[in-house]
């Protein structure tokens, strides 16, 4: 992608502006792997402003200020380039600020962050944006950039999505969780990159471990809407916690300890943040959850307490949106 070096076609006036809040996901939700994901209240803030032909502006502000590439491989320039082209259209220049606090390589979504608010910033801004980029193609053309789109799902439909491949690319379902739910996340000091704990996966799986895999996968819909007496046995995952374990020792421990509680924890995506989630008004509600990931931390000894980040996160009814 070259900012400002393809056929002109449908191609938005410089000057024009779009501003674009888009929130953190966490995704597998235990058994459902590469499916399931729920967005949370922890957003990113993306502004842009089409600058004249050839013009590329880049500034980012919090996470990933000192390492994300300032040039037009920045995640969010060639997503709004992959909209626009959707359009036969082409981004002139551009001037982009990002406003990141989505942690990044944690398993908050922040990739899933900058592809889905770059291709809603290049709808905001193109002719007949709102047209053309549908939620429907939104997630389809997500899940191309990303690779997968249980992620990128919720990023743009919101609440609790249930995701898969067609043949057409990523499709995605979006479910009303139970406004009940507060989850909790720890999320490590250290990242852990997606593809380095895709790698950690074996190529087969017991077909028992499968089946019963199904079983807490199907499970998790009624689990997180009307009957959230079976979120802990919802979130019981065969697929992928396990064979990832020594890439997140202290994130694994954690969710064990937790689930041994009786709470319904997990690894958030690929990790190695945990996502346990409390029930309001019942005794593990949020600040309960909370006090006990902190309580099993300290009791990990070592350097876990200072190697977490402790706090309660709301789900997200909205997923991307201009503002
Ligand atoms: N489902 C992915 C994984 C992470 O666990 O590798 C989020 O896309």
């Amino acid at each position: 992608m070259s900012v400002g070096a393809q056929t002109v076609g449908r191609t938005p006036g410089v000057g024009a502006t779009a501003t674009v809040k888009v929130p953190a996901t966490s995704a597998n939700l235990g058994p459902g792997y590469d499916c399931a994901g729920l967005a949370l209240a922890l957003t990113d803030t993306l502004e842009a402003r089409l600058l004249g032909d050839g013009e590329l502006e880049i500034d980012v502000v919090g996470e990933g200020a000192d390492s994300v590439p300032k040039d037009d491989s920045h995640l969010v320039v060639r997503s709004m380039a992959r909209g626009f082209a959707e359009a036969d259209a082409h981004i002139p220049g551009l001037h982009l600020t990002c406003h990141n606090v989505i942690p990044h390589g944690r398993g908050l979504g922040s990739s899933s962050a900058a592809i889905v608010g770059g291709l809603v910033l290049a709808r905001e801004l193109m002719p007949d944006g709102h047209r053309i980029l549908t939620a429907e193609r939104l997630v389809s053309l997500a899940t191309e950039l990303e690779g997968h789109p249980d992620n990128v799902a919720p990023a743009v439909l919101g609440g609790m999505t249930i995701a898969w491949t067609h043949e057409a690319g990523g499709r995605a379902i979006r479910i009303s969780p139970n406004p009940r739910l507060q989850p909790v996340v720890a999320i490590p000091t250290e990242p852990l990159a997606t593809q380095r704990a895709r790698e950690l996966l074996p190529a087969a799986v017991p077909h028992a471990d499968a089946a019963a895999n199904a079983a807490r996968a199907a499970l998790l819909v009624p689990a997180l809407t009307n009957h959230l007496e079976l979120l802990h046995e919802a979130t019981h995952d065969l697929l992928h916690q396990d064979y990832r374990r020594f890439a997140y020792p202290q994130s694994h421990a954690l969710v064990t300890a937790l689930r041994a509680l009786g709470i319904p924890a997990m690894i958030s995506g690929a990790g190695p943040t945990v996502i346990a989630i409390g029930v309001s008004d019942t005794g593990l509600d949020g600040q309960a959850v909370e006090a006990a990931v902190v309580k099993a931390l300290a009791a990990q000894g070592g350097s876990a307490t200072s190697d977490f980040r402790v706090e309660q996160l709301a789900v997200a009814n909205d997923g991307a949106v201009a503002i």
